[in-house]
């Protein structure tokens, strides 16, 4: 019996020593220390040995069993350190590696082609102002020679939030705002939103931008909005461009006119984008009325101006051939990402 113990704790001792995880060190502990283990099995026939015998195979055998759980104690945390440094070397962090940038998003082409815009007016000497969306009809018509019968309002589909506040139906309102506030001179341009109610189709929708303009000082006459206005457009659909003004009529301003640009695509022969005309409409302006100046405490015997308003969408579709309005606004992803 005392060689078979120490058979066993021969035997142990190897296999421990070469047990290649954890999991095979517990299948060891199981196989010679479990109840059905082998040295278990060794001890249930120690009824057999004579009395002398007994006491001197049994401390043997608490020896074995106190050997092999030591031996099993070391290789476990043997195997656990083993582990532990393989983990460190495969998690280590090389502090040297560039960072990963995060992903960079993109100007939207209305600001693309706003800041663009902004650009070339504060170079003439411009101011960007900005007022409320949520407008007076007062602002909104009443100061702009429209009053409640006037036929020109029908040509704005107004949302109307209360019979005297309504969302701007145009940016005008903001060339009262600015000649309250600041008399003369001035010389600004105001983008923002407009809404009308409009069905939304590829040329439509109930909310878009304008960008107005107000210059008034003494002096100005309309060559200073054509010149201005024609360095504008060059600037921005570059220096071939040319425009052309057609009489047209706003309650606001006298006279009025609509400008045309010469087809950025066909260069004025006609093609499908100018529906053949060779020339495309881009904004409507004229000489602020007289009786607008006086509505707003600036005498017209003195001071003259000219104001502008055009749509953005229609300058940023044109920009960059863009057919379809609802592209500007669906923030599709695919689209945006190749304005960047
Ligand atoms: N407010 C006009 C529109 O919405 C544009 C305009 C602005 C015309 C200023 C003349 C002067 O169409």
């Amino acid at each position: 019996m005392k060689e078979a113990l120490e058979q066993i704790r021969c035997t142990a001792k190897e296999l421990i020593a070469c047990a290649a995880d954890e999991k095979a060190v517990d299948e060891l502990r199981v196989r010679f220390l479990g109840k059905k283990g082998e040295l278990t099995a060794i001890l249930k026939q120690m009824g057999k040995l004579d009395a002398e015998e007994r006491p001197v195979v049994g401390a043997l055998a608490n020896q074995v069993r106190a050997d092999i759980e030591e031996l099993i104690a070391s290789r476990t945390s043997q195997l656990a350190q083993a582990a532990l440094t393989a983990r460190l070397a495969e998690e280590e962090i090389d502090v040297t590696l560039p960072g990963r940038l995060p992903a960079r998003g993109g100007l939207h082409p209305f600001h693309l082609v706003l800041n663009d815009l902004k650009q070339i007016f504060l170079g003439m000497g411009f101011e960007v102002a900005s007022g409320p969306e949520v407008e007076l009809d007062h602002y909104n018509f009443e100061m702009l020679n429209m009053p409640k019968s006037h036929p020109a309002r029908d040509t704005q589909d107004t949302f109307y939030i209360t019979e005297n506040i309504l969302l701007r139906t145009q940016t005008s309102p903001m060339q009262i705002r600015t000649m309250e506030q600041q008399k003369a001179p001035i010389r600004i341009i105001a983008p923002g939103r407009v809404y009308r109610s409009d069905a939304v189709d590829a040329t439509h929708s109930p909310l878009f931008h304008q960008i107005e303009g107000l210059v008034v000082d003494e002096g100005i006459t309309f060559s200073d909005l054509k010149g201005t206005l024609e360095v504008f457009i060059q600037k921005l659909y570059g220096p071939e461009t040319r425009v052309r003004f057609r009489p047209h009529h706003f309650p606001y301003t006298e006279p009025s006119a609509e400008m045309d640009m010469s087809c950025f695509k066909c260069g004025g022969k006609g093609c499908p984008l100018c529906k053949g005309e060779g020339w495309i409409e881009i904004l409507g302006c004229g000489m602020v009325h007289p009786k607008v100046l006086e509505n707003c405490g600036i005498d017209p015997e003195r001071y003259s101006g000219y104001a502008f308003g055009m749509g953005l969408e229609r300058i940023t579709m044109m920009r960059y051939g863009i057919d379809d309005m609802r592209l500007l606004y669906e923030n599709d992803l695919r689209f945006l990402k190749q304005f960047q």
